[in-house]
């Protein structure tokens, strides 16, 4: 149901906790033993940044360049899948957790989105997924188009009338929002904020989306912002929830989902 005024608030049994790059505070972000794990510490969504290669494949990475996440240099949208598919992904964050075998593909390999979304078909209980758009100003919504062939393959784009959609796209792009919502007027989109709008304080949001994914330093410099988008009748997703206190600040003020790289963590603090 959308929630509105009248919908119940969510609590510690049914706010929903979201894995930000997979369990990326335990195992490197965006790889597949990222989602694997997040999967089976229990999460209830896998969030992902998905950027082009230069070769016209999403694959899931989150800065413009390889650079920080993996042993190899360079930008992204200028390599070729098989070129990325030579880098190692994890190698970086290797060390911070024993008894792990980092050499493995799935510790190792570049993630295509395609690749997430059938991991995501054999989770065997339903999974949300949070799809961010990065960069999407380029390639005169390539992103866009190439993101809904997958998730048109995957059937999950939903029809009008059909139940809650598992899938969500979100983006800090007004121009991706509006190109989803042309393609797919029934997938439900986030905006994603770092800070409030000034035409968008009284909790309304650009282009037809329906939730809101503020970060929490807006969160915690502006916590009454919260009621103002539910009662614009939004729900509310925030990231990137760390630190209990923030946990507990989001229960609160009561948003439906929170985003976190410590899925089992938050979880056990919600006592699920
Ligand atoms: O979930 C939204 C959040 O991921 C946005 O920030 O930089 O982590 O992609 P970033
Ligand atoms: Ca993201």
């Amino acid at each position: 149901p959308q929630p509105g005024p009248t919908a119940s608030v969510p609590n510690r049994s049914t706010t929903r906790v979201i894995a930000h790059r997979g369990a990326s505070g335990t195992y490197a972000e965006h790889t597949l033993a990222a989602y694997k794990l997040a999967i089976e510490q229990g999460a209830d969504g896998l969030e992902c940044d998905v950027r082009l290669t230069a070769d016209g494949h999403l694959v899931c990475v989150h800065d413009r360049t390889v650079n920080r996440t993996s042993n190899g240099r360079g930008v992204v949208s200028t390599l070729e899948l098989a070129q990325l598919s030579e880098l190692d992904f994890g190698g970086w964050k290797a060390g911070e957790v024993e008894e792990t075998d980092w050499t493995t593909a799935d510790h190792t390999s570049v993630l295509t989105l395609e690749r997430l979304l059938e991991l995501h078909a054999d989770a065997g209980r339903p999974i949300e997924l949070a799809i961010e758009t990065k960069h999407p100003t380029r390639y005169a919504g390539l992103v866009e188009k190439r993101l809904m062939e997958l998730l048109r393959r995957f059937g999950l784009v939903p029809h009008k009338g059909e139940g809650p959609s598992p899938v969500r796209v979100m983006s800090f792009s007004q121009l991706s929002l509006r190109r989803i919502r042309q393609m797919a007027p029934e997938l439900p989109t986030v905006f994603l904020m770092e800070r409030v709008l000034p035409w968008l304080r009284d909790g309304s949001l650009p282009h037809g989306a329906r939730i809101a994914g503020p970060g929490i330093d807006l969160i915690r410099a502006n916590p009454g912002y919260v009621a103002a988008l539910h009662r614009a009748g939004h729900r509310v997703h925030v990231w990137t929830v760390d630190e209990p206190e923030d946990v507990e600040l989001c229960l609160r003020l009561g948003v439906e989902a929170i985003i976190t790289n410590h899925p089992r963590r938050v979880l056990d603090q919600l006592g699920r």
